[in-house]
């Protein structure tokens, strides 16, 4: 049977280089990916600036109100669904303020939060409302990615010891490759974090403070140990994530082929061929289907669960928190605060740092 679930966003945005473009405008794939289950109708927008939502309305075709404040939206539609798409220091009290309301699946853009205490409040209230909470990690959905999945459970490089990643820096992108370490590894909790992080300028990704360099060395509770390392001069000899195995090893490529791996007898590489890659909106849409039979289907467990996000969050506020400490921080993470904020703020790194 058909249902409507009543849906609402947060934070409309503009895509992607079009002209008065923020940033990406992630609420347009959210839209379309909740509105091709035919499932949901979109019954109201917030947004603070109200060019974005006359703009949203248009390129859309809708016809809903528009709210200014997100929580008079909240306390008046009723909603079932609602998409969060605001910079990351609003997902905290937005998404807490949708679970208090009494929305029953919220689906959040990444990253969870601006602090380790944000995004542990985050998880409580989703718990205690019961609201469903999911973050866009949406790449768990990709073909490379589920095909090294399957790669790696069928045996095909033997036990994962060991995992290593790259990218820009750890706390956007980075929100990626981790949550892909953990999927590839069971969703194993972490055990130990030892990182370093330099930020020499100021960086700001969606308004956030991030840093230019960074490794994070940490221990999954199943032996297995992981790397990230971020920022303009990060390696690991090419490829974007590389998992090792006791009898192979398995790489997700920038380009295509995306995925390729090699066992111990292999000259050379086996190549995966996909039609998808390491990008792309299809991966939203499955994100939002995905959550709205949650909805439907009493039992069926998002693969972008708050459970899942929480796990890489701590490693990135830990690897903050090794630096600050100078040392190996072992979880769970007791500092709630983001320790890479805080040694900007007393400038013992960044463009005031003294010495
Ligand atoms: N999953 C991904 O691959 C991916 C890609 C890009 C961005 N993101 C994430 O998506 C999030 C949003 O990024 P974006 O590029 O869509 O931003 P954006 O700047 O395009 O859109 C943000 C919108 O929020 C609105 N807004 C700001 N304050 C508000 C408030 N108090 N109430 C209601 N609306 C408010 C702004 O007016 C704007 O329309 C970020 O956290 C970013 O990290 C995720």
């Amino acid at each position: 049977m058909t249902r409507r679930y009543r849906y609402g966003i947060i934070g409309t945005g503009i895509p992607w280089k079009q002209e008065g473009a923020t940033g990406f405008g992630m609420a347009n794939p959210h839209y379309r990916g909740f509105t091709a289950t035919d499932r949901t109708t979109l019954v109201a927008i917030a947004n603070t600036n109200d060019d974005h939502a006359r703009l949203f309305k248009s390129r859309h075709g809708l016809h809903c109100p528009v709210y200014h404040d997100y929580r008079e939206m909240l306390s008046k539609e009723r909603l079932d669904i609602v998409s969060i798409c605001t910079w990351p220091h609003l997902h905290a009290e937005m998404t807490i303020a949708a679970c208090e309301a009494g929305v029953r699946a919220i689906h959040c853009e990444k990253p969870m939060a601006t602090t380790w205490g944000d995004a542990k409040r985050m998880r409580a209230v989703a718990e205690s409302s019961g609201a469903i909470l999911s973050f866009n990690h949406q790449r768990r959905f990709l073909a490379p990615f589920q095909s090294a999945k399957r790669l790696i459970e069928s045996g095909s490089i033997g036990a994962i010891e060991r995992m290593e990643a790259t990218c820009g820096d750890m706390s956007d992108w980075g929100t990626h490759w981790l949550d892909m370490m953990f999927y590839f590894n069971e969703e194993t909790p972490a055990e130990w974090v030892l990182g370093q992080i330099d930020s020499r300028e100021e960086v700001r990704t969606f308004g956030v403070w991030t840093e230019q360099q960074a490794v994070s060395h940490f221990k999954f509770k199943n032996g297995v140990r992981a790397a990230l390392y971020t920022g303009f001069e990060a390696n690991i000899g090419g490829p974007a994530i590389r998992v090792t195995g006791s009898e192979g090893v398995l790489e997700i490529l920038w380009e295509s082929p995306w995925l390729r791996y090699k066992m111990a007898k292999d000259a050379d590489w086996r190549i995966v061929n996909s039609d998808e890659g390491i990008h792309g909106e299809a991966a939203i849409d499955r994100a939002c289907a995905d959550l709205v039979d949650c909805l439907e289907r009493p039992g069926h467990a998002p693969l972008l669960t708050v459970e899942h996000a929480i796990q890489h969050t701590e490693v990135i506020f830990a690897t903050f928190e090794s630096s600050r400490r100078r040392g190996r921080i072992d979880l769970p993470l007791t500092a709630d605060d983001s320790a890479l904020i805080d040694l900007v703020q007393r400038g013992e790194i960044g463009p005031s740092r003294s010495s």
